[in-house]
């Protein structure tokens, strides 16, 4: 997959466009189209969900619990098979992806979760190594043998989320906002083109969850990262996303600008019936 540096326009948070560097040749870096997922036990999450995302966006997806709000990050990583419809990540075509394209794909998207998934026995130096596993052959993270390229690389984001000092501490003895930004650490150890955060701040008290925020939108905006955010509230959507999703039963019932969207009519989305 060849790389290109391409300029692009941008809504940025107040709806203003902006120019931006965006690594690759397309304005649009991910597709999904009326992509529709039902669980083996008949529960349909999503339902025809059709939207496209321009390198260095910022997306928040809201939605009550239960909307689908996880079932479509994962989808867009094949965490969990889609039913229907069709992913691309630029040219390249997600869904249906032989198992070794889907691992080249899979290098260009990172993943943030709300747990962490750290490895709570091993120290956030190896947590944060284990980042790069899919983009280095697999005997290398089986005989611990890592490349100095790939070290400096980790050293680097470790220092980035202000943990360079705690990396031979073990990840369970680390605050829940530290533990998420060892998270973040090892997705940058891709070198992702998106980022997929689903509630990352959800686990975290408002100070942390602020730090955690701050160090997303740092991430877009200085290496034209695009985000797609799972989020709960409201408030902090608006406040770093340039442009929100929300998901009712499965169903995009806004896909806009937060200045679109004020507390009353995002209320009114949530519990208005499907038309
Ligand atoms: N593995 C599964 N098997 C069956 N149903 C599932 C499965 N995972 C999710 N669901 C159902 O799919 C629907 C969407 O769930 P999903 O987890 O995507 O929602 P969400 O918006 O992320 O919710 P929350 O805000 O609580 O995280 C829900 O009805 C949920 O119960
Ligand atoms: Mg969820």
């Amino acid at each position: 997959m060849k790389r290109e540096n391409f300029l692009v326009w941008i809504l940025d948070i107040e709806g203003n466009r902006e120019l931006r560097i965006a690594n690759r040749n397309k304005v649009i870096m991910l597709r999904v189209e009326n992509i529709s997922k039902t669980y083996e036990d008949g529960t349909q999450a999503l339902k025809g969900v059709t939207f496209s995302v321009a390198p260095g966006e910022f997306v928040a997806v809201l939605g009550k619990s239960g909307s689908g709000k996880s079932t479509l990050l994962r989808c867009i990583n094949r965490l969990v098979e889609p039913t229907e419809g069709s992913i691309f990540l630029g040219d390249d075509e997600i869904t249906g992806a032989s198992p070794s394209t889907l691992r080249l794909l899979r290098r260009e998207i990172g993943l943030v979760f709300q747990q962490y998934n750290l490895v709570n026995r091993l120290t956030v130096w190896t947590n944060v190594m284990t980042g790069g596993l899919g983009v280095l052959p697999s005997w290398m993270g089986l005989a611990g043998y890592f490349p100095r390229t790939s070290i400096d690389r980790a050293k680097v984001h470790l220092e980035r989320v202000g943990l360079a000092g705690k990396a031979n501490s073990r990840a369970d003895k680390l605050s829940g906002g530290q533990q998420q930004r060892v998270g973040i650490a090892r997705a940058l150890v891709q070198e992702p083109r998106l980022i997929l955060a689903d509630e990352p701040v959800s686990s975290l008290d408002p100070v942390s969850a602020k730090t955690i925020m701050d160090l997303l939108r740092e991430i877009n905006q200085k290496n034209g990262v695009s985000i797609i955010c799972n989020l709960h509230l409201p408030d902090l959507a608006r406040e770093y996303a340039q442009r929100l999703l929300v998901l009712r039963s499965g169903k995009i019932v806004f896909d806009g600008v937060p200045k679109q969207m004020d507390s009353s009519r995002l209320e009114a989305l949530y519990e208005s019936p499907l038309q």
